[in-house]
């Protein structure tokens, strides 16, 4: 004989889904949208997209790429931490015992570096397709000058992580890197306005050779152990930090701008 009482019962996977869901298992498309708006992940997308967004010839999904390649770069990145010591007289060493010793060292490191190269040429693409599918022309410019600071942390990133590896490569492409920063306007020793900038009446220049944007740089007046310690930190916290919360506002920005623009 049934037991009345078992047939009241909710099915634990209902009791389940409901406790993490707060919807019913959806069935219409306002429960659907209903389940979509309650959930943290979900939310993330747009419970309505216009057609044109959906045709993947349009972005090309250079945006997205560019998300995952940042992803990448944060999860191998934060794994060869582990490893790498940022010090001159360990850093080359742990570098060389990454593509000898560790094991998937080598897989690891060419993963974080290739990504990275990707992530230039990628980001750069994404601004060319936005370029010339107008997509920046109201109400989009805000979101524009985010994307172009962006493209600026990936090009940083790109510049601070060069420096790590610390062989002979490294150390004098920072070198020639950072001696351009000498010629930076207003704040550079070697720059077109160090010149007005004197004090007036003296030959004592306001900015000098010790404390100009090349010395903020290498927190120093030569690549060496200073400059390393500054790359690591600007590589590993400072610049990943601001990428992640400007990359939140760019999408953030998608969605009040309308979503994605869609061809005419
Ligand atoms: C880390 C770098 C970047 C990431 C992760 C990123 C991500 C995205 C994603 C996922 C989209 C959605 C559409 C699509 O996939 O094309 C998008 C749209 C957009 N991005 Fe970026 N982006 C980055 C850099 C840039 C740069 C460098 C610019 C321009 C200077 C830019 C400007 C825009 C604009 C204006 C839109 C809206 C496009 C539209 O409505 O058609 N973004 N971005």
């Amino acid at each position: 004989m049934k037991n009345p009482e078992s047939e009241t019962k909710i099915p634990l996977t209902r009791v389940m889904w409901q406790s993490i869901f707060r919807n019913p298992i959806p069935e219409t498309d306002l429960e659907r949208s209903s389940t979509s708006f309650t959930n943290f992940f979900l939310h993330l997308h747009p419970v309505k997209v216009h057609k044109n967004t959906l045709r993947p010839a349009y972005t090309l999904g250079l945006g997205l790429m560019s998300l995952f390649l940042f992803l990448i770069l944060i999860v191998t990145g934060v794994l060869l931490m582990f490893y790498y010591v940022p010090s001159t007289t360990q850093a080359y060493d742990r570098m060389l015992d990454l593509r000898g010793t560790v094991a998937f060292g080598i897989f690891l490191r060419n993963m974080h570096r290739w990504s990275a190269h990707g992530m230039v040429a990628i980001v750069f693409l994404h601004l060319c397709r936005v370029f010339l599918t107008g997509a920046y022309k109201k109400p989009r410019e805000f979101n524009w000058v985010i994307g172009v600071v962006l493209l600026l942390v990936t090009l940083f990133l790109s510049f601070t992580g060069y420096l790590l590896p610390w062989d002979q490569l490294a150390i004098w492409a920072i070198t020639v890197g950072s001696n351009m920063a000498k010629a930076t306007p207003l704040v550079g020793a070697g720059g077109p306005f160090a010149k007005v900038m004197m004090f007036p009446g003296t030959d004592v220049p306001m900015i000098h050779a010790g404390s100009d944007a090349r010395f903020f740089l290498l927190a120093g007046t030569f690549v060496g152990e200073n400059a390393l310690l500054r790359f690591y930190v600007l590589h590993c916290v400072f610049s990943p930090v601001i990428g992640t919360v400007l990359i939140a506002i760019h999408f953030w920005r998608i969605r009040k701008d309308g979503g994605i623009s869609g061809p005419l």
